[in-house]
């Protein structure tokens, strides 16, 4: 059955921003977080701490999070090895996401390397975060689909899920990178993961570029899954998967949540200002449908 209340982890100011061709500010990457965490949002993912040759939009993060000392939520960030690790460690941070891929082809556009060297040169980073007492949650590209492999074995997923788990994330995202998943793709994939760790340790992580994210995660839901990312205003994309549009918009899944009378603690209006305080850095419109609704006049 459905959840009573589910968390939302905004990935906004970071799988948004990231994608986009505006570079942000710091400034303004401070002051959207905070809107987000105005807005009720109990986790915001921050930036990223990856080399800032690849990713030049997640440059400054450790800034980013000094000016946020302080604000009392989680913030995580993302690092892809040791170097960004202990940068995020310096910059005060309580809690890292690590990622790997369920496609080689994908691994090594993303991280350089094939899935099992990401495992090795991860084993010692999720080692050291968590004896420096920091959270760490653990993302999986490409659980529906790869953009250079096609269809991706849900065996993968299943394994690496566990692999993150044992190894010591205390919650797993399943990442649709390229939005290509149907709903009963995204139940059955929940359900066999399901079947290998507690679904309380899962999270649902949907991009939008056929539009089935809000499907998908309501199929999530069925199974029982209560964490779901989203971007407010649907921002962003992958760099590493052409094509791919941002998450499922922050804004469509509190709304379809309020219509189900499950609870998020994200208040609509503000989410919906924080979205427009975005997008006016932007220079661009939100692509998304209950953005344009509530703002129609
Ligand atoms: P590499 O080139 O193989 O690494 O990149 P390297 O160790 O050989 O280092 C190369 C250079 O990068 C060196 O600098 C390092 O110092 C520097 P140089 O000597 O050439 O001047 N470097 C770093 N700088 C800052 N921070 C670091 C860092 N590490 C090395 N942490 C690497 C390997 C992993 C670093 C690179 O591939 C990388 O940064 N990748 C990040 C890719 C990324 O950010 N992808 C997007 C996020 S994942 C995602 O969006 C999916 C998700 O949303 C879920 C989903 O939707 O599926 C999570
Ligand atoms: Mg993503």
């Amino acid at each position: 059955s459905v959840a009573d209340s589910v968390r939302i982890v905004e990935v906004g100011p970071r799988d948004g921003l990231q994608n986009e061709a505006a570079h942000l500010s710091i400034e303004n990457r401070v002051a959207f977080i905070e809107k987000l965490l105005d807005a009720g949002l109990a986790t915001v993912e921050a930036g990223s701490f990856v080399s800032p040759r690849w990713v030049p939009q997640m440059q400054g993060t450790d800034e980013v999070l000094r000016r946020l000392a302080g604000v009392g939520a989680g913030l995580p960030v993302l690092v892809p090895n040791l170097t960004g690790l202990e940068a995020a460690i310096a910059a005060g941070a309580r809690e890292v996401a690590v990622f790997v891929a369920a496609s080689e082809a994908f691994s090594l556009r993303n991280l350089n390397c094939s899935v099992d060297d990401s495992l090795e040169r991860y084993a010692p980073v999720i080692e050291r975060a968590l004896e420096a007492g920091l959270a760490v949650r653990g993302y999986i590209s490409c659980v529906l689909g790869c953009p250079y492999e096609g269809r991706v074995p849900s065996a993968a997923v299943v394994w690496l899920a566990a692999r993150l788990h044992r190894q010591g994330c205390y919650e797993v995202s399943l990442g649709d990178t390229i939005g290509v998943g149907t709903p009963m793709q995204a139940r059955t994939l929940v359900r066999e993961v399901a079947g290998e760790l507690p679904v309380g340790a899962l999270a649902v992580h949907f991009h939008d570029t056929y539009g089935q994210a809000l499907a998908n995660i309501y199929g999530a839901l069925q199974e029982g899954v209560s964490v779901v990312d989203a971007s407010a205003g649907g921002l962003g994309g992958c760099p590493y998967a052409r094509g791919a549009s941002g998450n499922v918009a922050t804004e469509a899944v509190v709304y379809m949540l309020d219509g189900m009378g499950v609870r998020t603690g994200v208040a609509l209006p503000k989410l919906i200002e924080a979205v427009r305080f975005v997008h006016a850095r932007l220079g661009r419109e939100p692509a998304s449908a209950v953005y344009r609704a509530m703002t129609a006049r």
